[in-house]
């Protein structure tokens, strides 16, 4: 038996693979992974994890299938290796705006587990969003929480639409600060700075302030309240953002990505239940 299959190996499960054998979770045969590409498998299978070209070959042997491909094909996959799933099999699937509904009218599956991954998972600080059904054991639940902890924070979602509320937040967050670092190095460059030094200026002040969070017991507002001086710089640029309502921008822009989730969830489903 193997313990994880995953199909594709883009982006995301190659990441995933990669981490899984770096970080000692699980031995290489314990991980099958397939893909059309053999070009892509070719590292796999030289540290001695089942490959193949064939996504179903390793289906009826492996106890979570790890399903890495886009969701515009999941259905259509799904479909056509459903009678290759067991009553065991737990699907355990990263594509966005695929509901457990959807997963499991296309294969049946009746052990359902949606992990909402973000890209910083390449270097061990991602922050993983993890709901399961209640088909699926505290002991399978354990085993795929364990798995995600080799990937950063893991956040357990009680229920399913919090997974569509955390692919606005962890899920598309990356690129939020990334959208800040980007506007602090333009300006750090219209101030005469170089790009490079830009770059860093913008890149470890932001570095600076999670760290001094992350070491700090202080809740975030005591933390800026702590570094903005009455009369001083940070107070007059904080005044500026609060005065043009950037808090409600912010939170709005989160509801937008909150809103997609769901609207894809609804285009994406067969059943059009949901
Ligand atoms: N990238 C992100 O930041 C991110 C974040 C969170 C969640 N996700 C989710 O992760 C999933 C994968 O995204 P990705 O960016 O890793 O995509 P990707 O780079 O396109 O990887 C998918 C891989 O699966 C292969 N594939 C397609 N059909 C297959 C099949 N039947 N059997 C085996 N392999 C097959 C693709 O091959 P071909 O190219 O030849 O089709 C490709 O190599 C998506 O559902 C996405 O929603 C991605």
């Amino acid at each position: 038996m193997i313990l994880f299959t995953i199909i594709g190996a883009g982006n995301m499960g190659s990441a995933i693979a990669k981490k899984l054998l770096s970080s000692n979770f699980c031995t290489p045969e314990n991980i099958a992974i397939s893909d059309h590409s053999e070009e892509k498998l070719e590292y796999f299978e030289r540290l001695g994890c089942p490959t193949s070209t064939d996504s179903s070959c390793f289906i009826p042997d492996s106890q979570f299938i790890i399903l890495a491909i886009k969701p515009q094909i999941l259905r259509s996959f799904l479909s056509n290796v459903q009678h290759l799933f067991s009553s065991e099999t737990v699907l355990c699937s990263i594509a966005a705006g695929v509901n457990e509904n959807d997963l499991y009218e296309n294969s049946g599956c009746e052990k359902i587990i949606r992990i909402m991954p973000n890209t910083p998972l390449l270097v061990s600080e991602g922050v993983c969003g993890l709901y399961a059904n209640n088909k699926v054991s505290s002991d399978e639940k354990n085993i795929i929480h364990r798995m995600l902890n080799c990937f950063g924070l893991v956040v357990e979602c009680e229920n399913e639409d919090l997974i569509d509320s955390i692919t606005a937040l962890s899920g598309s967050g990356p690129a939020y600060y990334l959208y800040v670092m980007e506007e602090m190095q333009k300006k750090a460059m219209r101030f005469g700075f170089s790009k490079e030094i830009a770059k860093e200026i913008a890149l470890q002040t932001l570095r600076g302030a999670g760290a001094l969070s992350y070491h700090s017991e202080e809740n975030f507002e005591v933390l800026r309240k702590n570094i903005t001086s009455k009369g001083g710089t940070t107070e007059a640029a904080l005044h500026f953002f609060q005065e043009n309502k950037l808090g409600n921008i912010w939170q709005e822009g989160i509801n937008a990505a909150y809103k997609k989730s769901k609207e894809l969830a609804s285009t994406n489903s067969v059943s059009g239940k949901n």
